[in-house]
C-alpha cells in the first residue's frame, strides 16, 4: 500500500519505518522536507515530500502531528487530496500546557473528540483513530511476555477499519474496534492513561490488552 504520513516527529518517523519494514511504499510528510535528510540517507527506499504531495500520494493517510495543529495540517494536506482516503489518525488532543500530577489535559470535553471534529470539517475522508494510546516505541511489533497488546480503534467506515486491523496485524497487535467514530471520546483518553505511569514513574514500557 502506498502510505502518506503527515508528521515527521516519533511517530511519524516510526510509523514511517514500521511501514517500510513491511514493504508498503512511503512519504514522510513535513513543513521542512530539508530537516529530513539524515531520515532520508538512513530509509533511502522512502521519500520525503511536503503536507499536499504526501497526502496526494497515499491512498492511506497518517495524521501524526501535534494535537492543536491537527486540523491545520489537514488543510495544508488540501481536502482534495484526503477525499476518500483512509486517515490512520494518530494525534492527541493535548495542549500546550503541562500535565497535572501526571495527567495531561486536553482541548476536548468529555462529550466530545478530536477525531469527531476532523471527521465534520473532512466528510470525505475516512477516518480511524488508532496507534494513539501507546508510545512510538512500542507501535512496530512490541514483544510483550503476555502476548499482543490490544490496540483500541473507531471510525465510521467498516472498510477503512479492515484496512487498519491488516495492517495492525502486521504490527504485531490484536485490534479491537470500538464502534464509530464517537469512540474517539473514550479512545482519546486512553494517552492520558498510558503516559500517568511515564510521567508520574519514568515507565513507558507498557500497552493495554482487552481480556474477555
Ligand atoms: N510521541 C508518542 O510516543 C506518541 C504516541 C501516541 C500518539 N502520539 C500523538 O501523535 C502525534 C505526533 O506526536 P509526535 O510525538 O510524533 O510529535 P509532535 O511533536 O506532537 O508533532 C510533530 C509534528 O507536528 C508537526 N507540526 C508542528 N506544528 C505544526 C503546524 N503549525 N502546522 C503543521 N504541522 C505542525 C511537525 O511538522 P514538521 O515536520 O513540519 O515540523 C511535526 O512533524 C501527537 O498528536 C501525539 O499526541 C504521540
Amino acid at each position: 500500500m502506498k502510505v502518506g504520513i503527515l508528521g515527521s516527529g516519533d511517530v511519524g518517523t516510526t510509523l514511517a519505518e514500521g511501514f517500510l519494514k513491511h514493504g508498503h511504499e512511503v512519504t514522510l510528510g513535513t513543513r521542512s522536507p530539508a530537516k529530513l535528510a539524515d531520515w532520508q540517507a538512513a530509509n533511502p527506499k522512502g521519500k520525503v515530500a511536503g503536507f499536499a504531495d504526501t497526502a496526494k500520494f497515499g491512498e492511506a493517510v497518517v495524521l501524526a502531528v501535534k494535537g492543536t495543529v491537527a486540523a491545520d495540517a489537514l488543510r495544508a494536506a488540501g481536502a482534495a487530496n484526503l477525499t476518500g482516503k483512509v486517515i490512520i489518525d494518530a494525534a492527541n488532543p493535548i495542549t500546550d500546557q503541562p500535565p497535572v500530577n501526571g495527567v495531561l489535559r486536553f482541548f476536548t470535553g468529555p462529550n466530545d473528540s478530536m477525531m469527531e471534529q476532523l471527521q465534520k470539517e473532512f466528510p470525505a475522508a475516512r477516518f480511524v483513530k488508532a496507534f494513539n494510546s501507546v508510545g512510538a516505541a512500542l507501535m512496530i511489533n512490541p514483544q510483550f511476555k503476555a502476548g499482543k497488546p490490544t490496540m483500541f480503534i473507531c471510525g465510521n467506515d467498516e472498510s477503512a477499519k479492515k484496512t487498519v486491523g491488516k495492517i495492525l496485524d502486521q504490527f504485531g497487535w490484536e485490534t479491537a474496534d470500538m464502534g464509530d467514530v464517537t469512540a474517539a471520546r473514550a479512545i482519546e483518553p486512553l494517552c492520558m492513561l498510558w503516559c500517568i505511569r511515564g510521567f508520574l514513574h519514568n515507565e513507558w514500557g507498557h500497552a493495554f490488552k482487552l481480556l474477555t
